[in-house]
């Protein structure tokens, strides 16, 4: 966003949170929040709090921009849902209607995407630390690539995919060595990290896949990092992918695909995300370059296709003063919502139901045992009272899937809104689900 987004307190303005709400369907009538025409009251008084709420209609737009955005002029261009990003079966069953593949990163993932019904032949098999039963789960099911991220695992992908009937197609996700200034936690394409195989180790590891004839290298991969919203870093890195590509097919091997990543950054607060039209334009001529030599492009984005569908519906449990600060203690906790807590993450927070006092400082916290269990500091909202509801924007991806049990909490509910009707597409967790599994030592 430009100018005119923040006023003097730094608060958002008011046609900047009207923005932020619109990426997410939301509009006031009479005050009180709509998600695509459905009252989010209906849906807290129904299901409780905290509760997570989609809307699937966004979902859809943002799939549809993004789709053209990257692949106008680039035919069986494909979106690859990075399912870690959001992994409920109705969400991942939106986007497989859609017509996207999966990205997947461990053999839960394999399993949640084949429950929402996604063909296996379209699932790519990403990770630095797959396992053996992973990779044996994953050629079992005829997933459709597996991305090899470094020289130390292809032994063992060689010698799981000896099992199967034919080849396993096989990626090789490099290690393009860009910088993108995302936060450290989530920036993944520089050197010295653990993500992707270097420069320097390419050839050997194209050398160890085509001795083995159990692999068949097909695929060439990059995934720079998470919420980056300048483009210019994609460029760099899809030019050095180009480059090993040719050194690839030097050494003999034939690429027919393509893997760009994703990690297309949003718009959660003041901050712009990545403008389409402006990543379309650095990208768009290299994709279309990609796709004249005759390869298959895709891209795995996450974030981009979720995060601002989602909200997360909490309730304000007492406001209390103290040390000259006021905190609106809320039943939602980092267990719910873990980004503010672990990268300082910005999620704007607002009235369900607008109750026309007047702004003032606060600070929004949870009920966990730990200072670092807060959703926003120094921030302007409205006076709250206990009982009333707010809502966290950006929610809907690395959200409820980041969610744990810490403080024996029971994971929250979510619901899906979609043609002006919702429901519950999970049920909050049980008292009872959160001994499952579990035994007690029997009497000495
Ligand atoms: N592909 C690979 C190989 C990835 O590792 C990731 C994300 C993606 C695709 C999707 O990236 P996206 O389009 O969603 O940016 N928990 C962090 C984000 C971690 C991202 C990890 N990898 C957060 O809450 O910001």
């Amino acid at each position: 966003m430009g100018e005119g987004v923040l006023t003097a307190s730094g608060a958002l303005t008011d046609a900047a949170e009207t923005a932020l709400l619109a990426d997410a369907a939301l509009a006031r009538v009479e005050g009180a929040l709509q998600m695509d025409g459905v009252p989010l009251t209906d849906i807290a008084s129904a299901v409780g709090t905290p509760t997570y709420v989609y809307a699937a209609t966004v979902i859809r737009e943002r799939f549809a921009a993004l789709s053209e955005a990257l692949f106008d002029g680039v035919p069986g261009g494909r979106l690859h849902f990075a399912v870690k990003a959001n992994g409920s079966l109705a969400v991942l069953r939106v986007l497989r209607d859609l017509g996207a593949g999966a990205d997947i990163v461990s053999g839960g993932e394999l399993h949640r995407v084949l429950a929402a019904g996604f063909d296996p032949a379209h699932v790519v098999f990403s990770g630095v630390g797959k396992t053996r039963r992973e990779l044996e789960q994953a050629i079992a099911a005829g997933v459709g690539q597996i991305n090899a991220e470094s020289v130390e695992e292809i032994g063992l992908l060689a010698e799981v995919a000896a099992l199967g009937r034919q080849p396993v197609r096989v990626g090789l996700r490099i290690n393009p060595d860009v910088t993108t200034g995302t936060h450290p936690y989530i920036s993944t394409g520089q050197g010295g990290i653990k993500f992707g195989v270097p420069g320097d180790r390419i050839a050997e590891a194209v050398q160890l896949i085509q001795s083995a004839p159990s692999l068949q290298l097909v695929a060439m991969a990059v995934h720079i990092g998470s919420q980056i919203v300048d483009p210019a870093p994609y460029a760099a890195a899809l030019e050095t992918l180009a480059t090993a590509i040719a050194d690839v097919e030097a050494l003999g091997a034939r690429i027919d695909t393509v893997d760009i990543g994703g990690g297309y950054g949003v718009r959660y607060g003041a901050d712009a995300g990545l403008d389409l039209a402006a990543l379309s334009a650095v990208v768009g001529p290299i994709l279309r370059r990609f796709a004249a030599q005759g390869r298959r492009v895709m891209s795995e984005p996450g974030r981009w296709l979720v995060g601002p569908a989602g909200v997360l519906l909490t309730e304000t449990l007492y406001v209390k003063q103290t040390g000259g600060k006021t905190f609106v203690i809320v039943d939602a906790g980092m267990n719910d919502l873990l980004r503010p807590a672990l990268y300082g993450a910005y999620h704007h927070a607002v009235e369900v139901q607008a109750q026309g006092r007047a702004p003032q400082a606060v600070s929004i916290v949870g009920p966990v045992c730990e200072t670092g269990d807060f959703f926003a500091h120094d921030r302007m909202l409205p006076e709250v009272a206990p009982g009333e509801r707010l809502m966290l924007l950006g929610a809907g991806a690395y959200a409820f899937s980041m969610s744990s049990n810490y403080n024996a909490r029971p994971r929250a509910a979510e619901v899906l809104v979609d043609a002006g009707a919702w429901r519950v597409i999970r049920a909050r967790e049980s008292l009872d689900d959160l001994l499952r599994g579990e035994v007690l030592p029997t009497a000495p």
